[in-house]
């Protein structure tokens, strides 16, 4: 295009821009003028729907109908029947101020289509495929009458005995970063939801939930700020500067203050410092949990969070039950209420509510769970797996006699992984499944449950039914389970194992083993499937372990005794499918660990970016007293960040510098040469780190500052380069200014981040 018409573009749009601000503004102080304060009140209350997403009928007796009539109510989330929805759209244009609700859903990884687990696809470090990912979940979940999505979760998680670290993209702020980026455009496109595909975002959890202490789930955070901003917020402020239409703030506390009610983070951090012009929603029924924090009874807490900028309270009622005599008392005073009114009020203005209050309520349901978005799924499902060990037992061959065992191998609903609503869970194609699929004579297949999932029926029951166990009412008859004796279970396995030229193990974790409040103090494999594994390996059998889990496990045992070991996490509606791809070498695997696998569970918190002690202790070495270390394990994970094998090899030549020195505002480029030698075509993750040798506060030993995948051709090589300027370089220093200080930095490439070759200087004037 030529210069003089990108600029005319550019002004129409600008103007246009300009224009719709103009008129969202003229129309909200309209309306804004017309309502009352309780109204007003009514817009910052978000409840879930009874039921929680099972399609329900309309009743006078339900409380939101109530709410609603009543002009208390802004928003419903969990609810995905357009039916239903549509009604109650129908109530609320016909009571009070006549202000369309808000539909809101928990879509973590997919809607109706389950993606892979987020912790996964951040493993496919493919930030294209992400975006196409949540584009695809926003059409269904916008087919299904919602407009706003509880998603990207972004919290940075370096304990891997957090639950939740299987929701969110692993330990690293600057991929965060990159895949907050991705997911936002992915769900909200260009931000004008013109085409009625698109759904807002809401971040979650803003913010620092992923450093919960002990990785127990709800807990105090301890972080100065300077780790904060260096070490958390990244992927926060992406979100925000992509244009993220919404935040959910988190459960815990900072520096004293719950989160709900942190005006330092909410006002000061996320509006003043980075400009974010959305609103804010708590997380479910946190306004009204900040009494168990201590800070006062409801009336308190509800006042402390509106004034600290807090926009909506969902489901604690806590904002109107309150807030009008909270006002009478002077707490705060009505520019608070008028504030948040007006955020939430601009949200519906910008999804096109206003205007059309039926817009996503068409039950389009030809898009939802089509051929097409399954593919996408599939595709996700195959870059999201890593490879962590291969003796060269993979791939299989299809005429091979194969014995599928483990107490998740047939396994529907724990393929879908943690944090799904979705109606089709319970038919993620299940591992078995995908291999009976894949091979032509079944006949050589066999199958065995193997084991149990643990020893202990306490366990075994939160395991399987902990999740569900506090949705369902009293006296409901939970499945029984050891029932066949896990001896017994342990000897039909082996009797199959012997009869097969290989074992394929499908271990780990159920999906209730992690996700929200599924903590674990112990992140070694289940000890009954532990018992299984070792009469496996006693067969003499090739035995190759595929592993579901939704973090990271200690797997000492297994990287020794087993002949191969695919990460599989939980990949979602077409999860089996994906996972016979990849062990009959239709798809080589590419995906690569975003979280560090520790060697103890002891270790924990384990990431690779950490700091130096004055004492450091080197990854791997032997104890030395005086060092930092421990007395009964080396240093450094089992597997490290960044890292997963393929079928083929990559070389890596030595790393280039295009200068010596960065000046002014100068560039400099960094190259390697990357050469597919196998005998395969694969992808390739090639990971670019710096070390900022000597800087006035400390910083970590490495950190990303760049990735890209590569497809090379068996045989082909690529040259990979990552520019360099002084943004990359900075980073929050003690006084939290962002800045490149002078000086000595390492700059490294490498297929992840232990290996990344001899490192060269560039120095900063
Ligand atoms: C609690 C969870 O922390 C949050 O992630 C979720 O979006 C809300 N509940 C709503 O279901």
């Amino acid at each position: 295009m030529k210069r003089s018409l990108l600029l005319f573009v550019c002004t129409l749009m600008a103007a246009n821009i300009f224009a719709q601000g103009q008129s969202m503004d003229r129309f909200i102080n309209d309306l804004m003028g017309r309502m009352t304060l309780e109204q007003k009140i009514g817009q910052l209350n978000l409840h879930s729907a009874p039921g929680f997403i099972s399609a329900q009928k309309v009743s006078e007796a339900d409380a939101n109908v109530r709410l609603l009539r009543a002009g208390q109510l802004g928003g419903i989330y969990g609810n995905e029947d357009p039916v239903y929805l549509r009604q109650m759209q129908d109530i609320a244009m016909k009571s009070g101020a006549r202000i369309p609700l808000i539909f809101g859903m928990d879509v973590i990884h997919g809607d109706v289509t389950v993606f892979p687990i987020p912790l996964a696809t951040a493993s496919s470090w493919n930030m294209n495929l992400i975006e196409e990912m949540a584009h695809t979940a926003a059409r269904e979940a916008s087919a299904g009458g919602v407009c706003w999505v509880f998603s990207p979760m972004v919290d940075i998680a370096r304990d891997a005995r957090w639950g939740r670290i299987a929701e969110g993209a692993g330990e690293d702020p600057f991929l965060g970063g990159e895949i907050a980026k991705a997911y936002v455009r992915g769900y909200q496109g260009d931000g004008t939801y013109q085409d009625g595909e698109h759904v807002m975002t809401c971040v979650k959890h803003f913010a620092l939930y992923g450093a919960a202490e002990a990785g127990k789930d709800y807990n105090q955070v301890f972080l100065d700020r300077p780790e904060a901003f260096n070490g958390y917020l990244r992927p926060y402020l992406e979100a925000v500067k992509a244009g993220a239409g919404s935040f959910m703030s988190s459960f815990n506390e900072f520096e004293g203050i719950p989160m709900t009610a942190n005006r330092y983070m909410l006002n000061d951090v996320l509006r003043k410092q980075w400009g974010f012009g959305g609103f804010v929603v708590s997380d479910a029924n946190a306004v009204g949990e900040v009494v168990n924090h201590g800070l006062g009874d409801t009336a308190t807490v509800a006042a402390r969070a509106l004034h600290a900028g807090l926009d909506m309270d969902m489901n604690s009622d806590a904002f109107v039950s309150t807030l009008v005599k909270s006002l009478q008392e002077g707490r705060f005073t009505m520019a608070d209420i008028d504030l948040a009114c007006r955020r939430v009020l601009e949200a519906k203005y910008k999804l096109g509510l206003f205007a059309d209050p039926y817009r996503y309520l068409n039950n389009k349901k030809s898009v939802i769970y089509s051929a097409e978005n399954r593919a996408v799924a599939r595709r996700m499902a195959q870059e999201s797996q890593v490879l962590l060990k291969n003796d060269g037992i993979l791939p299989l061959r299809k005429d091979m006699r194969i014995a599928v065992v483990g107490p998740l191998a047939a396994s529907n609903k724990d393929m879908g992984g943690t944090w799904t609503l979705s109606p089709k869970a319970g038919e993620c194609v299940s591992v078995l499944q995908g291999i009976k699929e894949a091979i032509a004579d079944t006949a050589r297949l066999s199958y065995r449950e193997g084991s149990w999932i643990y020893c202990d029926s306490t366990l075994e029951f939160n395991a399987r039914y902990g999740t569900i166990a506090s949705f369902v009412p009293a006296g409901y008859k939970f499945p029984s389970f050891h029932v066949t004796p896990q001896q017994e279970l342990i000897r039909q396995a082996v009797e199959a194992a012997q009869q097969a030229d290989v074992v394929v193990a499908c271990v780990g974790e159920t999906r209730g083993m992690s996700g929200e409040s599924s903590s674990r103090t112990d992140l070694t494999l289940p000890d009954a499937q532990r018992q299984l594994l070792q009469a496996l390996k006693a067969t003499g059998k090739p035995v190759v372990m595929v592993l579901m889990t939704g973090r990271p496990l200690v797997l000492k045992e297994e990287s020794r005794q087993m002949d191969a070991i695919l990460n599989i996490w939980a990949l979602g509606t077409e999860g089996g499918r994906a996972v016979a791809d990849v062990l009959f070498g239709d798809v080589n695997p590419s995906g690569k660990l975003t979280v560090s696998f520790p060697r103890s569970t002891g270790q924990e918190p384990l990431y690779y970016n950490h700091k130096s002690s004055g004492r450091p202790h080197p990854d791997g070495a032997p104890f030395k007293k005086f060092t930092s270390g421990y007395i009964d394990e080396p240093n450094g994970p089992l597997y490290p960040f960044g890292y997963g094998l393929s079928y083929t090899k990559f070389a890596y030549g030595p790393l280039r510098l295009s200068a010596d020195k960065i000046s002014g505002n100068g560039n400099v480029a960094a190259t390697v040469r990357v050469t597919n030698t196998g005998k395969r075509d694969g992808q390739e993750i090639v990971q670019f780190y710096i070390h900022a040798k000597y800087s006035t506060s400390t910083r970590p030993v490495k950190e990303l500052k760049g990735f890209q995948k590569i497809s090379l051709k068996a045989g082909e090589s690529q040259n990979v380069t990552f520019k360099i300027n002084k943004d990359l370089l900075s980073y929050y220093n003690h006084d939290l200014q962002w800045g490149c200080e002078p000086g000595q930095y390492d700059i490294m490439i490498g297929p992840d981040s232990q290996h990344t070759g001899i490192a060269k200087a560039l120095f900063v004037e």
